[in-house]
C-alpha cells in the first residue's frame, strides 16, 4: 500500500485551515496573520522552546466561531537534515487527523515535504490500522518541490511494501511480477533460463525452495542521448532461512526483508522517469529462497557462477554473494555499464561495525565513493566507506575451487569487509559500490520518518545519486 496521504499545495493559509502548523522563524508568522493569544517571543519563552527541528508547541488561536489550534514548529539550522525532523514530526503529532496545513519553511521543501509523507507510512494486512492524517496541505510551498518530494517518499514506500510482504506471498516470480509494473521494459529469466544462461549461484541458492528462483533485470532509458550507463543490482532473496546452515528462529524471523535491496532497485527504477533522471540505468534483482531441503544445495557443494569462475559453498546462509556474483558477472560481460552499485542485506557483521542508523559503502573507486557519500549525506540515507582490506583477501581461498563462499576458519574475521572482497571479483574492473544495508534494512523503532520493519533504505541515496549524475 503506498502511503495514503495526500500532498497538495495551497497558494495561503485557507479559511478553512482548523490545525495550521507554522515555523518560528519569525519573518514567516505575519504573512499567516495568527491571533496569538500572546505575542510570539513570550509564548516561545514561556513554553521554553528553543527552535530546534522536532520542538512544536501548540497554541490555541481565535478562529471565527471557535478555537484553531497552531503548531509553531522548529526547524533548527534549517538545513534538510533539520527539515526532514521538522517534518516528521508535525506529521506524528496529528496522526488521526483529517488534514495538517503547514506554512512550508525556508530551505528545501522537497526533503520537507518527502519526510512528512514517510512519516505517515504504515503497513498492515487485514484490518487497517488507525489511519495517519489524511491530507497535508503546503502553503507558501514551490509545487515541483512537493512533488519531488512525493515521488521519493512513494519509492521509499513502494521498497518498503515489498520488503514488509511476507515470504508465503513474496516469491522470486512475485517480486519479478512487481518489477514488471514500473513502467520500464523487464526481462525475467526463469529457473530454465538461467540454467541456459550459466547463473549457477542463483540456482544453487534457489534449490531447496519450492519457488523457483529468477533473475529480474529492468531497463531504463532516458529521453535523449544519455552520457552515463549505470546498473543497480539487488539482493533478492525472498526469505533467508539460512539453507542448511540454518538460522536459529530469533535471527530467521525478520529474513523475509532480505530482498530490501533488491525492493530497492525495483523502486528506484519506477521513479527515475518522473524525477527526469537523465542517465541510463539497468537495474538487475537476483532473486531466491534459501530453504533446506532435500534438493537444497549443501555445505561443501562447488558451483559455477556466470562467467565460469567456481565457488565452494561452506555455509549456504552465505547466500547473498552468490546470487549477487552471477548478477555482477553478468553486468560486467554483457551491460557494458560506466558503473554498478550493488545494495544488498548482506552481513550481520555489518550491523555490529556501524549499527542501524548508517549504512556502508565500499568502493573500488574514489569518485564513485565521494559521490554516494555526499548523496547519502543530502539524501539523509547515510552512509560509511568501508576499507576493501587487501591483506583479508587469503579468508576466502579454497583448496578445491577459485574461491570460498566464507571463510572456513576464524583467522580474518571481518565478515562484511570479507563479504565485499568476494563480491568485488565479480565486478571486473569497472568502478564498483557495494552498499551493505543489513544494519539499516529494518527499523526496531517507530520514530520521525521510520516505522518498524523495513525501511526503504537505499532509495534516497540512489535517487540523489542518479538525480545529480
Ligand atoms: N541475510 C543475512 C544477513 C542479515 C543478517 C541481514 C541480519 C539482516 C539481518 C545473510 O545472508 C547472512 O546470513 N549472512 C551471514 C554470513 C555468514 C554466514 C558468513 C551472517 O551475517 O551471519
Ligand atoms: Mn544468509
Ligand atoms: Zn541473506
Amino acid at each position: 500500500m503506498p502511503i495514503e496521504t495526500t500532498a497538495s499545495v495551497v497558494a495561503g493559509v485557507p479559511d478553512d485551515a482548523e490545525l495550521l502548523a507554522v515555523p518560528y522563524t519569525p519573518e514567516l508568522v505575519p504573512a499567516v496573520e495568527l491571533d496569538l493569544p500572546v505575542p510570539l517571543p513570550g509564548l516561545l519563552a514561556h513554553y521554553e522552546a528553543k527552535g530546534e527541528a522536532g520542538e512544536i508547541v501548540e497554541v490555541p488561536v481565535a478562529r471565527e466561531g471557535g478555537v484553531g489550534r497552531v503548531l509553531l514548529y522548529g526547524v533548527g539550522d534549517g538545513s534538510p537534515k533539520a527539515l526532514r525532523k521538522a517534518a516528521a514530526g508535525l506529521t506524528r503529532r496529528v496522526k488521526g487527523r483529517e488534514e495538517l496545513t503547514v506554512v512550508a519553511p525556508e530551505g528545501d521543501v522537497a526533503a520537507f515535504a518527502e519526510a512528512a509523507l514517510l512519516a505517515a507510512y504504515s503497513f498492515r494486512i487485514g484490518r487497517p490500522g488507525k489511519p495517519p492524517v489524511r491530507s497535508l496541505r503546503f502553503a507558501f510551498a514551490d509545487e515541483q518541490a512537493v512533488r519531488r518530494g512525493e515521488t521519493v517518499a512513494q519509492a521509499v514506500a513502494l521498497a518498503r511494501d515489498l520488503a514488509n510482504t511476507p515470504a508465503s506471498v513474496k516469491t522470486p516470480a512475485w517480486l519479478a511480477e512487481r518489477a514488471a509494473e514500473q513502467g520500464v521494459p523487464v526481462r525475467v529469466w526463469d529457473e530454465e533460463q538461467l540454467q541456459a544462461g550459466g547463473f549457477g549461484g542463483i540456482l544453487a541458492v534457489g534449490r531447496g525452495s519450492a519457488n523457483p528462483p529468477r533473475l529480474i533485470q529492468l531497463s531504463y532509458v532516458p529521453e535523449g542521448t544519455p552520457e552515463r550507463h549505470v546498473v543497480l543490482v539487488g539482493k533478492g532473496i525472498t526469505f533467508d532461512s539460512g539453507g542448511l546452515s540454518l538460522k536459529p528462529t530469533e535471527n530467521m524471523k525478520t529474513q523475509k526483508t532480505d530482498m530490501a535491496g533488491g525492493a530497492v532497485v525495483i523502486a528506484v527504477i519506477g521513479a527515475l522517469a518522473r524525477l527526469g533522471v537523465p542517465v541510463r540505468v539497468t537495474g538487475l534483482v537476483a532473486s531466491a529462497e534459501n530453504m533446506p531441503s532435500g534438493t537444497a544445495q549443501r555445505p561443501s557443494d562447488v558451483i559455477t557462477h556466470y562467467g565460469g569462475r567456481t565457488v565452494e559453498v561452506l555455509n549456504t546462509d552465505a547466500e547473498g554473494r552468490l546470487v549477487l556474483a552471477d548478477a555482477l558477472a553478468y553486468a560486467d560481460a554483457e551491460l557494458d555499464p560506466d558503473a554498478v552499485v550493488d545494495i544488498a542485506t548482506l552481513t550481520g557483521a555489518i550491523t555490529v561495525a556501524l549499527g542501524r542508523n548508517v549504512g556502508s559503502v565500499y568502493s573500488t573507486d574514489d569518485d564513485l565513493a565521494r559521490a554516494l557519500l555526499a548523496a547519502g549525506r543530502d539524501s539523509d540515507d547515510r552512509l560509511w566507506r568501508m576499507p576493501l582490506i587487501d591483506e583479508y583477501a587469503p579468508a576466502l581461498e579454497s583448496p578445491i575451487a577459485d574461491l570460498a563462499n566464507v571463510e572456513s576458519g576464524s583467522t580474518y574475521g571481518a565478515g562484511s569487509i570479507t563479504a565485499a572482497l568476494f563480491l568485488r571479483e565479480f565486478a571486473g574492473k569497472r568502478p564498483w559500490a557495494h552498499l551493505d544495508i543489513a544494519g539499516v534494512g529494518r527499523s526496531t523503532v517507530d520514530d520521525g520518518i521510520l516505522t518498524k520493519g523495513a525501511t526503504g533504505f537505499g532509495v534516497r541515496v540512489l535517487l540523489e545519486w542518479l538525480t545529480r549524475a
